[in-house]
């Protein structure tokens, strides 16, 4: 398996990675986060009206008074994270899901609590469902000061969406619904290697995004996670790849810039992305948070984050601890993900010099073609994009379909182990 090839290499150890239960829930001493820059807040919420068969996210089904019981509980979450991390500068509130806006007439009060809580300063963004989507869900939105969008579209075409197991909403008119009230980021997911899919569906997905008015489209590959319910499988890693190759394609012909190996955007709009940075503040169940040395997971049951918030413990399940090189691999896979790699951001981040802690690695990938090196560091090139992609595929495989499996139908894992 490539993990167990690359793990090793990157992490200079042939130590499996580890998440062990975390063990200080109980405790409210304050943590210093020696790298606050670029601090990004997410929030779950973890319900949606109805399960589509693809999905691998932390979900269950919507109900009122579970919601509303999740709702004060996440109250109390943000105040105790204060406690903890004080009163910090959040560059960006993220609202992801599941279905985010079955929570609108909480959404307020939240964002409220976050900032007594923490310094908002940035963009206030949110993930929606089509079916959400109505002109006054979308002026509540606005008038809470929320300017960046995305919408789960996946196609606009019928036949690809009931290929995935979704009935069709109205995507398009969404859109331009969206366009017509004005926010600045709208990004729109779709997801590419959907069975009986063509390249030239593909194309008109992104070209339809693009007319009605996104900023930004991330193309997802269709991944057939262990515990998904597809009926039907995702096209072959061949087919995706060529499908990837007419994307950038597609996406040069509109004069679209690569944002990161999943996105492209317009020039000069802000990009939707609440994960690939190097900091971040994770709040419901099933939310991560990475910070310094640690990667913490919390509880995916909505009754037992519940539960311990109102025990007035902190709800984390797992935690992940960074070995000094671990760290600053996953800083690459990300950076890497992003296009590009930055010596001065790595430097700042380590206090090291990237070129000399992955000399070899750095090295190779030169000469295969997959970075070049320019006066900020390196790019990643299209050939490197295409291996990235394949490699992320297998990650996402081994690596995340894991933990999730186990998370899911364990609150409280002993430990998890990554080969
Ligand atoms: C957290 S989901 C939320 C989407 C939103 N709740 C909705 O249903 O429209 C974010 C995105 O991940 C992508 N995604 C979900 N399942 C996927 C899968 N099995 N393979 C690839 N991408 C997937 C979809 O594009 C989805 O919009
Ligand atoms: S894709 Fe969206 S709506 Fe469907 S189950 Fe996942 S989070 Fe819920």
């Amino acid at each position: 398996m490539l993990t167990n090839i690359l793990r090793p290499i990157l992490n200079r150890s042939f130590k499996p990675f580890e998440f062990i239960k975390c063990e200080d829930n109980n405790s409210f001493e304050p943590i210093n986060l020696n790298n606050k820059d670029n601090l990004g807040l997410y929030i779950h919420i973890p319900f949606c009206k109805s399960i589509c068969p693809f999905c691998p996210y932390n979900k269950i089904i919507y109900d009122e008074k579970l919601a509303y019981e999740y709702k004060e509980a996440l109250l109390k979450e943000i105040k105790m994270s204060n406690t903890r991390y004080g009163k910090e500068d959040i560059t960006s509130l993220y609202f992801g899901g599941g279905t985010p806006a079955l929570l609108i007439d909480y959404l307020e009060e939240i964002i409220e609590k976050v900032k007594e809580n923490f310094n908002l300063k940035g963009s206030l963004a949110i993930e929606l469902h089509p079916s959400n989507i109505t002109l006054e869900l979308l002026k509540k939105l606005k008038a809470l000061g929320f300017n960046m969008i995305s919408v789960g579209i996946q196609s606009f075409n019928e036949t690809c969406l009931n290929n995935l197991g979704r009935k069709s909403n109205n995507e398009s008119e969404k859109i331009k619904l969206i366009k017509e009230v004005g926010f600045e980021t709208i990004d729109v997911d779709l997801i590419f290697g959907i069975p009986n899919q063509t390249i030239k569906e593909l194309k008109e997905d992104v070209k339809t995004a693009f007319d009605l008015g996104a900023t930004q489209i991330s193309t997802y590959p269709f991944i057939d996670f262990s515990y998904a319910k597809n009926e039907r499988k995702p096209l072959s890693a061949k087919e995706k790849k060529e499908m990837l190759f007419e994307l950038i394609k597609v996406s040069k012909e509109i004069g679209l810039t690569r944002t990161s190996v999943w996105t492209f955007a317009k020039p000069n709009t802000e990009k939707y992305s609440s994960i690939t940075r190097e900091n971040f503040i994770g709040l419901g169940p099933g939310a991560a948070s990475l910070f310094d040395d640690k990667f913490r997971l919390n509880t995916f049951s909505v009754e037992e984050y519940t539960k311990a918030i109102n025990k007035k413990e902190f709800p984390c399940a797992l935690v992940l601890d960074f070995t000094k090189f671990s760290r600053k691999s996953y800083w690459l896979f990300w950076n890497v993900y992003n296009m590009s790699l930055d010596k001065e951001a790595y430097e700042k981040m380590f206090s090291g010099n990237m070129k000399k802690d992955y000399y070899l690695e750095l090295g190779i990938a030169k000469l295969m073609g997959l970075l070049k090196e320019n006066e900020k560091g390196y790019m990643v090139t299209t050939k490197g994009s295409y291996y990235f992609h394949g490699v992320e595929q297998i990650y996402t495989l081994q690596y995340i379909d894991k933990t999730w499996g186990i998370a899911r139908e364990n609150p409280w894992p002993d430990k998890i182990k990554l080969y």
